[in-house]
């Protein structure tokens, strides 16, 4: 079933009513899609839906966290990691002490992955790293640092690819081993990060529509990443500009692959390469 535009203006409506989130400034395409699912998942009907959102908080609260897509990977397209230990990383290593914002860092491999990138460039002690996202429980599987195993053998990949190789230079292999970031354990299918880098974070609930930074203070880098496609124009855009006021001067912010500001508001950011400088 495919739910109408007045049927999503109506949903919009009794979410901003019944819950502490306001979802109008969503795409509507990805909204309808996620909408789609829900229905199909929970076997109601539209109406069936409104009624539950209207009587039930824990269901409404329940049907934000559901409309929200949490797929990520540990050093998810390694091109970019190239380019922030590469071109990114290396710039920030002047400066006295570094702090990195993860906008949107669902359950967490983003956050770890730079983790282990700043140990590997022995920057891990001189930076601070906070990491934020709408969905509570995306949060607490985050803090603990474990992920499925045999699901997951990308991640073994990737890994090789932004730490063990060097795209620049073929000849270049550095062996390291994979437990000294994390414990895996095959017969109960679990891959478990390093206590050191899980007590590193700092986490916060954060919803990107309220447009505040809640750690209060300024970044050399933002990471956000595969959050504004889920967002309208108007949003991503009031987005960016939390972000530009979010960096100190000349800092840095990286989105997804595939996404990009050109067509947005241009007074915020410059683009380079793979990623964006604060104008
Ligand atoms: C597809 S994941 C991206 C995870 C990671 N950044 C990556 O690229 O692999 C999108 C994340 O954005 C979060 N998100 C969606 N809407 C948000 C909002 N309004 N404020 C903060 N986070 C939001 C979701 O909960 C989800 O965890």
């Amino acid at each position: 079933m495919d739910i109408t535009d007045s049927e999503l203006i109506e949903l919009n409506f009794f979410l901003k009513t019944y819950t502490d989130y306001d979802l109008t400034d969503y795409s509507d395409k990805s909204l309808k899609r996620r909408i789609d699912k829900i229905l199909e998942d929970y076997k109601i009907n539209f109406k069936g839906l409104l009624f539950k959102i209207k009587n039930s908080k824990e269901f409404a609260d329940q049907i934000i966290k559901d409309i929200t897509v949490n797929t990520t990977e540990l050093f998810r397209d390694p091109k970019n990691w190239h380019c922030i230990k590469y071109k990114i990383l290396p710039v920030l290593a002047n400066n006295q002490s570094i702090n990195i914002w993860h906008a949107g860092s669902s359950t967490g491999q983003e956050v770890y992955s730079m983790l282990i990138l700043l140990k590997e460039l022995n920057l891990f002690d001189k930076t601070n790293i906070y990491a934020s996202d709408i969905n509570t429980d995306v949060i607490e599987q985050a803090k603990k640092g474990e992920y499925k195993y045999r699901f997951n053998l990308n991640y073994l990949d990737n890994f090789d690819d932004v730490i063990k190789k060097n795209p620049y230079n073929f000849d270049e292999f550095n062996d390291v081993k994979y437990e000294k970031y994390f414990a895996i354990d095959k017969k109960s299918d679990v891959i478990t990060m390093n206590k050191e880098l899980r007590e590193k974070i700092k986490w916060a609930q954060n919803d990107l529509v309220k447009s505040q930074n809640p750690f209060y203070i300024k970044f050399d880098l933002i990471m956000c990443r595969n959050v504004l496609i889920y967002f309208n124009t108007n949003l991503q855009n009031k987005t960016l500009k939390l972000f530009n006021e979010s960096l100190k001067e000349n800092a840095f912010l990286m989105l997804g692959a595939h996404e990009s500001v050109i067509g947005l508001s241009e007074a915020f950011f410059s683009k380079k390469n793979k990623y964006y400088i604060k104008k």
